[in-house]
């Protein structure tokens, strides 16, 4: 049992159930060799009692494994272990696992399935709403660059990117702490672009990338859809658990590491300062690129520290990643990326391979805005009006929200998490809400393994006040009623559901 006693759960998690976490604890010691073919697991109920958790976990988490082959059962003996996973020639030819590759990460299906219609109170978008554009002073520069520019402004821009504007944003990020060549800056047609780009050049079919759990659902689309595998690394409140960090690391040998260290999305946790310094710290002891997605550092409240890993950066191995989307138009498809030396050639063919280049009309809007100074003030605008928001949701959730209903307030960024009690399912309070003209973002989107059912994302990106104040006491009334024992719907046995 000496092996099973190193096993670490977070029984606090609010990012992972207990089941997965004895899973993935157990197939990570079939990776690092330390469970062999043959192998006999333990009882079901020695091992629950020697990690803290009900039967119906381990039993849960065997399940799995043998749905994935890794293990069998023999009748009357127990279970045993079928092929030695850490070498490389069985791990590869395994069919595709349950929990880490059979996911297709279908957000955009499903997001699509969020029908948002007009009346209703939306949570569910992260995107901005359309009254906080500044639409005549970006007329006003667009005009300016048409008499400016005449038809050069109509021709192929070089790919990455029109050099002043490279120029202004090497200015704008000093700011951020990140000192930076304009010659590393390359204009892209937004974060989605970047990460696609960063993939595209970088990986190849069957690389390991490490990424938070929960995380970006557009980014695990992107990742799969370069025949990546994709591993996740726990997330704790103050950013990702290290020792699973290095852990996978080791055990995998990704290419990069995906994360949001401010304001993460879903969950709006930021790293401490001593993480980022860690990861760091960690990745260069590895050789792991880091793929850094700021898409919200600006919008900070009450953070003390949301420095960008970028700016702590000192041995190239950070690929900065900086969306416009949520503080500026998302429609412009317009951000940048600061990426290390060693990958210029990759990420620039990749990007020249995609698109060739960025709209150079737009690409010379936005260096003019920056240039008159209108950048600042607009953020100066957005920052008041999501500051106004976000403390009102704040007020709202301390006293509307049901005490059973668990969350981490965020510093700042527009998303809020929460978690459902034990047994209850987001997707049924989903069914719920919308009949009252509520929408948000059920939580099993943002997991790898459609895991996460008692999770779900309320955003302040694309609500006003008034809807933030009703739309929570609504939903604080639904929760109510949801939660009282009449209306519980159980989350069925089988949690990790395919998804629709
Ligand atoms: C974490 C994260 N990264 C990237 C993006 C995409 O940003 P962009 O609109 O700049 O492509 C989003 C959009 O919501 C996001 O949430």
């Amino acid at each position: 049992m000496k092996i099973y006693e190193n096993i670490q759960l977070n029984k606090e998690s609010n990012f992972q159930h207990l089941y997965i976490q004895v899973y993935k604890a157990l197939k990570d010691l079939m990776l690092t060799g330390e469970l062999k073919k043959g192998d006999k697991l333990p009882p079901i109920r020695k091992l629950a009692d020697l990690l803290d958790v009900n039967n119906v976990t381990v039993v849960s988490a065997y399940r799995i494994l043998e749905e994935e082959g890794l293990v069998y059962k023999k009748i009357g003996s127990g279970t045993y272990v079928t092929l030695n996973l850490h070498d490389k020639e069985n791990y590869e030819s395994l069919p595709k696992g349950i929990i880490e590759e059979d996911y297709i990460p279908n957000s955009l299906i499903e997001q699509s399935h969020i029908h948002i219609e007009e009346n209703m109170i939306n949570f569910a978008s992260a995107t901005p709403s359309t009254d906080l554009f500044p639409v005549d002073d970006f007329k006003q520069v667009l005009n300016e660059v048409l008499d400016r520019d005449k038809g050069s402004a109509f021709g192929y821009q070089e790919s990455q990117g029109y050099y002043p504007l490279r120029i202004a944003l090497k200015k704008y990020i000093h700011q951020y702490g990140i000192h930076t060549e304009t010659s590393n800056i390359h204009i892209i047609s937004g974060a989605q672009q970047g990460i696609d780009i960063i993939a595209k050049g970088i990986l190849n079919y069957g690389d390991h990338v490490l990424i938070e759990n929960p995380s970006y659902t557009g980014a695990m689309a992107v990742f799969q859809s370069r025949g990546a595998k994709i591993i996740d690394v726990a997330l704790e409140e103050d950013g990702l658990n290290l020792q699973d960090l290095e852990k996978k690391i080791v055990a995998y040998q990704p290419k990069l590491l995906y994360i949001m260290p401010n304001f993460q999305n879903p969950t709006g946790i930021s790293y401490s300062f001593k993480k980022k310094k860690e990861i760091i710290k960690i990745a260069n002891k590895y050789n792991v690129f880091i793929v850094e997605d700021d898409y919200l550092s600006d919008l900070n409240f009450f953070a003390n520290d949301n420095a960008t890993l970028k700016s702590l950066d000192t041995n190239d191995i950070v690929i900065y990643i900086k969306s416009f989307s949520k503080i500026f138009m998302p429609g412009l498809r317009l951000g940048f990326l600061v990426v290390p030396r060693p990958l210029f050639e990759e990420v620039l063919l990749a990007k020249h391979a995609t698109d060739i280049s960025t709209s150079g009309l737009l690409q010379r809007a936005l260096e003019l805005y920056l240039l008159k100074g209108t950048w600042q003030q607009h953020i100066k605008y957005m920052e008041s009006q999501y500051r106004q928001r976000f403390e009102i949701m704040i007020r709202c959730i301390k006293k509307y929200m049901p005490q059973e209903v668990k969350y981490v307030l965020p510093k700042g960024g527009v998303n809020f998490w929460f978690k459902l009690p034990k047994g209850l399912s987001a997707k049924e309070l989903y069914e719920i809400v919308t009949k009252e003209n509520i929408v948000f973002a059920p939580g099993n989107l943002f997991f790898l393994n459609n895991d996460g059912l008692a999770y779900f994302r309320l955003s302040i990106a694309a609500v006003n006040e008034k809807e933030i104040e009703y739309g929570i006491r609504k939903l604080s009334e639904l929760l109510h009623n949801f939660i009282s024992q009449e209306n519980k719907v159980s989350i069925p046995s089988s949690q990790y559901t395919p998804i629709l």
